[in-house]
């Protein structure tokens, strides 16, 4: 039986292997956030000259890459990706992911929206029937708050603002935002209802990928990694 971080290790690596074995040398690569997507780039980071740069979707994952030596470049710099690799928290039969664990929701969705291709890496405790069992996360402008907790109460959510781990303190994003986390919504429907979330004035994002959902997952389950296509 493997743990669960044995189980990201493993994607991350099939992950490396995937973008070496499908992406000519001086490409540019998109690279998400979180844990998993940290071991990514840790695997990576041997086979760095492959790329002529990198496009990060947090400032977290840019001072790891740098770090690492990796080229990061500006996503305005940019037109197209071939791929972006990143994790998530939710993955549905159809690809839709859930995303946002991290805060890093918005940015990550700016990135992927350039990628040809999503590669999604996750363990098997993210894959599930219909997502909803992990709170949605909706990024707001703070000024917006009260009024965009209403409308979501009003679609059936319980919704929190997001605070530091640990802390009282308010937890604010890369972009200078709040995060709003929604748990108890079925999501039945996720393209309709990453729209609707989105339609609410002072939302930002919102953490369903449903519109731009993967097209790869490799996923680490009992058997070893997976590889799925969309
Ligand atoms: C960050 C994300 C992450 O990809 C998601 O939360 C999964 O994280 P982890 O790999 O740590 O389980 O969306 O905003």
């Amino acid at each position: 039986m493997f743990t669960q971080d044995q189980l990201k290790q493993m994607v991350a690596d099939a992950a490396k292997d995937e973008v070496l074995k499908n992406m000519a040398p001086g490409g540019i690569l998109g690279i998400g956030t979180g844990s998993t997507a940290n071991l990514f780039i840790d695997a990576l980071a041997p086979h760095q000259k492959h790329f002529s740069g990198v496009v990060s979707s947090s400032q977290a994952s840019t001072d790891r890459l740098k770090k690492h030596g990796f080229i990061v470049l500006d996503s305005n710099a940019v037109t197209g990706l071939p791929m972006y690799v990143d994790g998530a928290d939710e993955i549905n039969p159809a690809g839709h992911m859930l995303k946002g664990g991290g805060g890093a929701l918005t940015r990550e969705k700016i990135v992927a929206q350039l990628a040809h291709s999503f590669i999604c890496i996750c363990d098997a405790s993210k894959e599930v029937d219909v997502i909803g069992k992990f709170p949605i996360p909706v990024e707001v402008i703070p000024m917006a708050q009260a009024q965009v907790t209403r409308f979501l109460e009003e679609l059936g959510g319980k919704v929190s603002l997001r605070k530091v781990k640990g802390s009282d303190q308010v937890f604010v994003t890369d972009n200078q935002a709040w995060i709003l986390d929604v748990a108890g919504l079925n999501v039945v429907d996720p393209v309709r209802m990453e729209s609707e979330i989105n339609q609410i004035p002072g939302v930002i994002c919102n953490g369903l990928f449903a519109r731009r959902k993967a097209d790869v997952l490799l996923i680490g389950g009992a058997n070893g990694v997976r590889r799925q296509t969309y």
